[in-house]
Parts: C-alpha cells; structure tokens; sequence
C-alpha cells in the first residue's frame, strides 16, 4: 500500500467553474483519486477556492458584497456543486484560511532570511477616485494602433498588440471609469527565481516521465530570452495575506498583500492542515503528507492543471518551497491539460460562453458530464465539446452498451428465474474466454489509470463492458432458457457477476450509477479483482437482488436541439 498525495489546481473563487476548468484538473484529478483508493492505497486528495487577487475583490464589488461575505458565500457554492459532481476530496479549503495567512508568511520569512527576496521600486498607476492602484489590465482607454477604445493596460484585444498602459490615450479605471490617474512610486518584494535557476534546472532534470507538456512549458520559461525573471510577490490590494514574515512587518509593506500567485500554492499545504484541523487531528497528522523529515519521504504526490498552471507549479512554487530551506516535499508527477473548447469557439468566464457546472446538473445527472468530459479529456491536444457528440457518446456508451446490459439481465432473470442469482448449470468454453479476454483489457485499464492516460482509460472500460455485451448476445440466454433452463441459469449468473464487476472497475468514472447498481444487487463488495474467473463467481447463487431503474436515458434529438439553442450565447 502506498501513500498517494494529490491535488487538483485551486478554482478561482470568483464565480461558477464552467465544463472546460472541470476537465482540466477537479475532474482527472477525482478520477485518480478514487482508482487509487479503489486499488487500497492511502489518498490524501486536496483542492481549496483560490481566494485572493484584484478580480476576488472586484467581483464582490459588482455583487455588492463585502469580499470576506462574497468569498464565503462563492466557497459553499462552489463546494455544493463540487459534492454535486461527485468530487472526492478530502478537504476542500481556502486559500483565505487563517492556516495558509500563517504557512504564508512563513515561508516569506525563511526566504527572507535566505536572501531570496529583494525590493524593487517601481512607477505604478494610480486611481484617485478608487484610491488604489491599478493592475494594468484594469486600465483602459483607446489603442493607440487602431483606435479600439476598450482597449487594456497590458493589450487591446480588438489587434491583440502588446502595450503598456502609458500607451493609452486617454487613460481611466476600469473599476470606476474616473479619468484622474497618477504615475506613484511603489516598493514591492520580488523573489529572487533566477537566483535558483540552476537548482530548479537539476530539478526538472531529475524528474523521470514527465509528459513533454509539462516539461517544454518549464524549459522555456527557464531558458528562453533572458531566462527565469524574478517575480513581484506583492501587491497594493487590501484582500490577500498582509505581507508579513512569520507576523513581523517588513519595512515599507505596511498595506500590501503577498501576491495572489504566491499563496495560492502554499495552500495546498494548509489545506491539508485544514483538514487535520477539521478532523480533530494533531499537526503531525498532516505535516506526515508534506515534511520529508517527518513521514512524506514516502509520498507520492501527483498534481492536476491546465497547461497554463504549468509554469506556476514546475518554477514558482517549487523556488518558494526549495528557497525555504525546509525539507518540504516536492510534486513527483504533474498531469497537465490542454483546453476544451466548445462548440467551435471557447469556453468563457468573462463572457458567460458554455456550460457552467450549476446550469450542467440541472439538465444532467453528474455521470452523463463526467463520462462525456473523461472520455474526451483534453490531453495530447485541444478538445471541443458539441452537442452532437455528447448526445452520441452518452446513448451509445451508457445508456444502449452498459445500460442495457444491466437491464436486460436483471430483467430477464426477474421474469424466468425470480430476483435472485439463479442456480445451476456449469460455465464451459465461451465462459473462460470471455474471462480471458476480460482479464486482458482489466490489465490495460489499470495500466493506463496509473499512467493517467485517461482517454486509454475511458476507452478500455467501454471496451469492458463492450465484450459483457458481446457475451451476451451470442450466450443468447433467452433462446437457450427454452431448450436448457440450466445453461441459461448459469450465463445470468455470470452476467449478474459481470454487472457487480463493472460496478467496481466504473466507480472512478461514474460513481453514483456504480452505487445505484450495487444497491440493486444488494451487495457491497467493492474490492477491487484479483482475477477475472474469481471476480465472476463472487455473487453466489440464491443471492436476493432487485432490478433497478433505468439507469442512463437516452438523450432524445428535441433534448438536444432545445440546450444547444440554450446555451448558444452568454450565460444570463
Ligand atoms: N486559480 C488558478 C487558476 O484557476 C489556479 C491556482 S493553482 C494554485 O488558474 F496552486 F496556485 F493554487
Ligand atoms: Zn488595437
């Protein structure tokens, strides 16, 4: 047994996820979780809400909320739809906590005390009306290029030129719109990255197996153009963790907040530590999972992003944890993702384009999505959501191949043989291979869950139930009941063995319709099969059952035209 330490990328707090941040990285990071457990490991499976930065403080703003309220509020939200989706974790905290404001700025002061921050001065836009300063990116005015006049500080989106805010002309707030905007003078902490470039560089170097996502992201931040830079942990916000060391001030940063970039990772430590605390738990229960010198130099620890996280988790994150000194334990695997897109554009916060996680479970059970997102999981490239697709990949795989399956027989047994595992008869040839070739493509499965190629996963558990159906077809039980009742009783046996089998193997894809069909089977078994032909003979016979309801409908042509046209446009 081993000690698997996983973690998804915090969600922004501000606001709904929608499908495409689900698929790249809560949901692979679940699907992990739960084939780990299933296969008897210990997990610890960490996510929080990302809590801190200007667009937590503006979207409360625009909600009229004090930031404390709307992140309290947006956390339970995005809990609800989390547990909603059947997301496994076994904390899901704030990056707002009081454990991460402490872990925060402790690791500042082991930095600090290593060198490894500097202070750097800088000319910085400021709001007169709105009394803070402004981020580039919430300074607009007309691009200087094209005469866009919604152009922003850092670029015009209209002809996508780089520029900075001082290019605008006639420059004002895009929190207030006041045009009263001054150049101030303002000392921010950098932490001294390229200092550890080398470290960093041997590092990466280190790591066996990394996909080559992950790793050409990392080098070229670390060697292209002028190679690692030095990154400004602090910002003039009020909403974050004041920019203090282990509590003590540091001169000049009263006001300030560390970097929403800098804390954000850390919590996936306090969290942990959340999790110790919320359990009644000592610190060594959670410090066992993350201090090498105190139990989690036998971690494994596998974190899930998208590919624009990847520089934040393979430098940054790894320079905070290296330049504390401290034997913290760093990620062995970093399972990156590409994008879903949908329906031939992206998917949008900004602009309410796509299917958000609430407005999914209200037309869905949470299995159709994570089926659909996991069998197409965005991984060697981009993938785009349509709802063609979805419709197809649902009726074929879930409802017509394992549906069925699971309906038919429990039927057919009901009508002939009475809700229980019927008794006679004795398996012959066609039993032991469809054994085999069972066990066959078991082992396939495993070997791409512990890889975490997903895609392979999805298609080896289709291809599972695929040959039960198979089986059945040419067991034909319901033509051979009336020659030989036996026969028949013993290929119903096997397949209501078959359905308990798929219940354990599918649980990490779609684990509410596995508990819906062991319930029926009114059994509780999940272990995990050893073997196929014992796997098949675990229900025995005079075993009560009952049959249960359908369990995937079909998605009907009108269901489908009727949310494609209802979720064309922008979220409302
Ligand atoms: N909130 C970030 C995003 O959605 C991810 C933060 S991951 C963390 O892109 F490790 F920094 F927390
Ligand atoms: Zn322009």
């Amino acid at each position: 047994m081993a000690r698997i330490l996983i973690t998804s990328a915090l969600p922004y707090i501000n606001g709904i996820k929608h499908l495409g941040n689900l698929v790249g990285s809560q949901l692979p990071a679940d699907l992990y979780a739960r084939y780990m457990r299933a296969r008897g490991h210990e997990v610890m499976f960490i996510c929080a809400t990302d809590e801190h930065g200007t667009p937590a403080e503006l979207a409360a703003a625009k909600a009229s909320e004090p930031v404390t309220e709307y992140c309290a509020r947006l956390h339970a939200e995005q809990a609800e739809l989390a547990r909603g989706f059947g997301l496994s974790f076994d904390h899901y905290g704030r990056s707002s906590s009081a454990r991460n404001h402490a872990l925060t700025q402790h690791f500042a002061a082991r930095l600090g005390a290593a060198g490894l921050i500097s202070e750097v001065t800088e000319q910085q836009v400021f709001s007169v009306a709105d009394n803070r300063f402004l981020p580039d990116r919430y300074i607009e005015g007309t691009c200087p290029a094209c005469g866009y006049e919604r152009a922003r500080g850092d670029q015009c989106e209209n002809c996508t030129k780089q520029l900075d805010p001082t290019d605008l002309i006639n420059p004002r707030s895009a929190i207030s719109g006041s045009t009263a905007l001054e150049v101030r003078e303002t000392k921010h902490l950098f932490l001294r990255q390229s200092a550890l470039r080398d470290t960093l560089d041997e590092w990466i170097d280190s790591q066996t197996g990394w996909p080559v996502l992950t790793t050409s992201i990392a080098k070229k931040w670390l060697h292209d153009g002028d190679g690692l830079q030095d990154r400004g942990i602090t910002r003039d916000l009020d909403w974050g963790v004041p920019a203090q060391f282990d509590g003590a001030p540091w001169a000049g940063m009263d006001g300030k907040v560390f970097y929403v970039w800098f804390d954000a990772p850390i919590e996936y430590i306090a969290a942990t530590a959340e999790w110790a605390d919320a359990q009644g738990l000592d610190d060594a229960a959670w410090r066992r999972w993350w201090r090498t010198d105190e139990g989690a130099e036998d971690v494994r620890y596998v974190q899930f992003m998208g590919k624009d996280n990847v520089p934040f988790h393979t430098l940054s994150f790894p320079a905070t944890l290296i330049g504390s000194g401290e034997p913290w334990k760093m990620v062995d695997y970093i399972k990156s993702f590409n994008y879903l897109n949908y329906d031939g554009g992206q998917f949008s916060t900004s602009q309410g384009r796509g299917v958000f996680m609430d407005q999914a479970l209200s037309i869905l059970p949470a299995d159709y999505w994570r089926w659909w997102l996991l069998s197409h999981a965005p991984e060697n490239s981009d993938a785009e959501f349509t709802w063609d697709n979805f419709q197809a990949s649902v009726n074929k795989d879930l409802a017509d191949v394992l549906g069925n399956l699971v309906s038919r027989v429990t039927k057919f047994c009901r009508s002939k043989f009475g809700e229980v595992v019927p008794e006679g008869g004795e398996a012959g040839e066609r039993e032991a291979a469809l054994a085999q070739a069972l066990e066959t493509r078991l082992r396939a499965y495993e070997r791409h869950m512990e890889a975490m190629e997903i895609r392979k996963a999805a298609g080896e558990l289709r291809a599972l139930w695929v040959l039960g159906n198979e089986y059945l077809q040419e067991a034909a039980p319901w033509s051979v009941f009336k020659t030989d009742p036996d026969q028949a009783a013993m290929q119903i046996r096997l397949a209501l063995n078959l359905i308990r089998f798929y219940a354990v193997l599918s649980q990490p894809f779609i684990p509410d319709a596995a508990v819906r069909i062991m319930r029926a089977l009114n059994f509780d078994d999940w272990s995990w099969p050893d073997g196929v032909a014992t796997a098949l003979v675990v229900l025995p016979a005079g075993h009560a059952f009952t049959v249960p309801d359908v369990l995937f409908a079909k998605i009907s042509d009108e269901s489908r035209a009727d949310w494609a046209a209802r979720f064309a446009g922008q979220r409302g």
